[in-house]
């Protein structure tokens, strides 16, 4: 594949996403922008050199993109598809021969095998130009695709551009053209734009290809899905709902449980262990990366966590880039803040908060706590409802509590504090001060027992 170049189409500013922020290619489709699909694609059928042609909001683009290996063309103003291919051929100016694959950026579906696939028979069918269609159900805002009595492809006409007559055809362009360089370079040139929307089209090169006697090759994909061009957010939604089942399919035949796929949201970049299980309404998003054997429970949300192999999240747990070692147990209902590390068989139970914190190996916190900027070392149980008071109202301070130390139920360890080795910590204390280890400390006030107090307290109030 010595002389195959791409061009990919981004510099329209996608008016139908109705967006006053987001250019249209860099719209989220399972945690990447739109354009890394088709660009990735290319990458993966063996293309030479990409180009990617900008303009509405270039400089995000070429930020997101920056390290893709592409290169960048600007079209300042965006005069057309036609005009935008003119603009990316800039940048081969020292290129003579050679082909050409151009699509567009808003096409996430496009598979490395079609791409290679199509270029393969472009060149086994010596063709000038090869342009991929699709037969549709609803052809609506394609173009369709206008054959002569021999069944040749004579024209692209443009729904806009399209009699009432021409509407009705369900053959329509998906936008990716294999072109001989040569052709293309000098056909750019001589495009009109005489239409409705007066833009320089690109598929009107299908003509001039036709009157000038070239070989022009039409091949009609089966999967409709692939070719589909995302032009507004609903769209944009059924193409995600497609891509994430391509995600839980290729992890299913990785060895990994999805329970209900329909309601499971894994992005791209994700990766699962084999015998992992994903009951539904999942969401992993970002860089999660999750070990094997560990069961990720019901409703749960993991987003950029690290978590290991045989690691239990029961239902509702929100974790948000954490570290969880192999074996631990969070969950139901547990809520992860980033910084945490969670380390081997540890416990974070229901209704827990850890922000900012080390919890060593076999340590518990299982009840209704909050725990944040804490260093907790080995084997301490932290008892039901102890909260680490980490903030002054100025500065967040660190609380430590050392390995086989005792927390009990209902403590605040007011931040910066201590609690030593094999410490017991009184329930219901209020800890300010470092406390040595194997010492307890107790900080509620002594009990009393009154007795007779009711009949005695009842007996001066009046009914
Ligand atoms: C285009 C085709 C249509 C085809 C459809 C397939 C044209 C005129 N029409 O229509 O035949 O059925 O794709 O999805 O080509 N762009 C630029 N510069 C411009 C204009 C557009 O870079 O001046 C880029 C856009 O950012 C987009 C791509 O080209 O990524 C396609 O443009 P879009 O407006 O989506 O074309 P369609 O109307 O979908
Ligand atoms: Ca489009």
């Amino acid at each position: 594949m010595k002389k195959l170049f791409a061009v990919i189409l981004a510099a329209g500013k996608g008016t139908r996403m109705k967006s006053a922020k987001t250019v249209k290619v860099l719209f989220d489709v399972s945690g990447r922008p739109m354009l890394f699909y088709p660009l990735n694609a290319l990458k993966e059928a063996g293309v030479n050199k990409t180009i990617i042609v900008v303009g509405y909001n270039k400089d995000e683009v070429i930020e997101c993109f920056k390290h893709s290996g592409a290169l960048f063309a600007v079209q300042k103003e965006q005069l057309g598809t036609g005009h935008a291919v003119m603009c990316g051929l800039k940048t081969l100016s020292n290129v003579r021969s050679g082909t050409v694959l151009i699509l567009s950026g808003d096409v996430p579906l496009i598979t490395k095998e079609t791409l290679k696939a199509f270029y393969k028979l472009h060149l086994r069918n010596n063709a000038t130009l090869s342009l991929l269609t699709a037969v549709v159900d609803n052809p609506a805002g394609y173009g369709r695709i206008i054959r002569n009595t021999a069944n040749e492809v004579i024209a692209v006409v443009e729904e806009k551009d399209a009699t009432a007559e021409q509407k009705k055809i369900r053959e329509v362009n998906a936008g990716i053209y294999l072109a001989s360089f040569d052709f293309l370079r000098q056909s750019v040139k001589k495009l009109k734009n005489e239409n409705t929307q007066n833009e320089y089209y690109l598929p009107d090169i299908v003509r001039l290809a036709k009157s000038a006697g070239k070989k022009i090759l039409a091949l009609t994909h089966a999967s409709t899905v692939e070719v589909m061009g995302i032009n507004n957010r609903a769209e944009l939604s059924a193409a995600t709902a497609i891509m994430r089942g391509r995600i839980c399919l290729s992890l299913m035949l990785n060895g990994v449980t999805i329970t209900d796929p329909l309601t499971t949201y894994i992005d791209y970049d994700v990766k699962i262990g084999p015998d992992s299980v994903i009951e539904p309404l999942v969401k992993i998003s970002g860089n999660a990366v999750i070990g094997n054997n560990s069961f990720i429970g019901q409703g749960s949300i993991i987003t950029n966590a690290v978590i290991g192999s045989n690691v239990i999240i029961k239902p509702y747990s929100i974790i948000d880039s954490c570290v969880i070692k192999a074996g631990a147990n969070i969950g139901p209902f547990a809520r992860l803040r980033p910084g945490s590390v969670i380390s081997e068989g540890a416990g974070i139970g229901n209704f827990v908060e850890v922000k900012n914190s080390r919890v060593g190996k076999g340590s518990k916190a299982n009840h209704l706590s909050y725990i944040g900027d804490a260093v907790i070392g080995k084997n301490a149980n932290i008892g039901a409802g102890v909260i680490t008071c980490n903030f002054d109202g100025v500065k967040k301070h660190t609380t430590r509590v050392n390995d086989g130390a005792f927390i009990g139920s209902d403590s605040q360890l007011v931040a910066p504090v201590t609690i030593g080795k094999n410490a017991y910590v009184g329930s219901g204390s209020t800890v300010t001060k470092d406390v040595p280890s194997g010492a307890l400390i107790v900080s509620r006030a002594k009990e009393r027992v009154i007795k007779d107090w009711v009949k005695k307290h009842r007996a001066t109030k009046k009914h």
